[in-house]
């Protein structure tokens, strides 16, 4: 099945992405995970986006359609994907329209993750990750297991994101109000949008994820 997860940065898309993509076995995603990536590469595209990422805006349309546009014509992309983090414009939800009409599949659900504005910059400054496998964790919200200790895959490596403080939260939360909340009408006008409240613990925005997938499904 092909879903989006639409929400305020912080709000739990990549958390939640992460366990759907384990249990359903559907392909994350994240245009922020592959442009970090591109970044630690020292392509082109990490050249460009670098700064823009740091600063908080948004990385110019053309590159991230370009970018999904190649990865979703990959073989493990076949049983569908979860997007995280795109569309985030208009024109990228037009242009992800535009792809998907070429593919001949249809999107099934796009899942709006309501958050209130005061918990996200908390989320985003105690959030870091595992350096290895990319396991994502929270100082207070989500430990390991064994503490300095990453559940997934042993390491005790962790990392912080360069656009993970309170100042570039706030240029990033402008972003999505300005950018990306438009797609919520966007996406209702169509009849794909649902909502579940990113609010309740990790566990319960799990359920009630995995109810509207399973309805969408059905
Ligand atoms: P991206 O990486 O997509 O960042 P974002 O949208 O700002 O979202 P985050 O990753 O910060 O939040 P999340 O919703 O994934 O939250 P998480 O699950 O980690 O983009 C980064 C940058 O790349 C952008 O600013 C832009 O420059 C560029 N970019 C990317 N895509 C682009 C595009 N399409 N177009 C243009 N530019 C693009 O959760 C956060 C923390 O909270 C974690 O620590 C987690 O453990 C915790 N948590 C999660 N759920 C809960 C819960 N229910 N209760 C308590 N804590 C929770
Ligand atoms: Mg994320």
């Amino acid at each position: 099945m092909i879903v989006i997860l639409l929400g305020p940065p912080g709000a739990g898309k990549g958390t939640q992405a992460q366990t759907i993509a384990k249990t359903r076995g559907i392909v994350q995603l994240s245009t922020g995970d592959m442009l970090r990536a591109a970044v630690k590469a020292g392509t082109e595209v990490g050249k460009q986006a670098d700064a823009i990422m740091k600063s908080g805006g948004l990385v110019s349309d053309d590159i991230v359609i370009r970018i999904i546009a190649d990865r979703i014509q990959e073989p493990d992309c076949a049983n569908g994907f979860l997007l995280d983090g795109f569309p985030r414009t208009l024109p990228q939800a037009v242009g992800l329209d535009t792809l998907l009409e070429k593919t001949g599949k249809p999107l099934d659900v796009v899942v709006e993750i309501k958050v209130d504005d005061t918990a996200l910059i908390d989320r985003i400054t105690g959030r870091y990750t595992c350096a290895k496998c990319g396991t994502g964790y929270h100082d207070t919200f989500k430990t390991p297991k064994v503490e300095n200790t990453c559940d997934a895959c042993g390491s005790h490596e962790f990392s912080r994101r360069a656009d993970d403080n309170a100042e570039t939260v706030k240029s990033r939360l402008m972003a999505y109000y300005r950018e990306t909340a438009p797609l919520i009408g966007y996406y209702f006008a169509k009849g794909k949008l649902k909502s579940i409240d990113g609010m309740a613990k990790i566990d319960e925005v799990e359920r009630q994820l995995n109810t509207v997938l399973d309805a969408a499904a059905a």
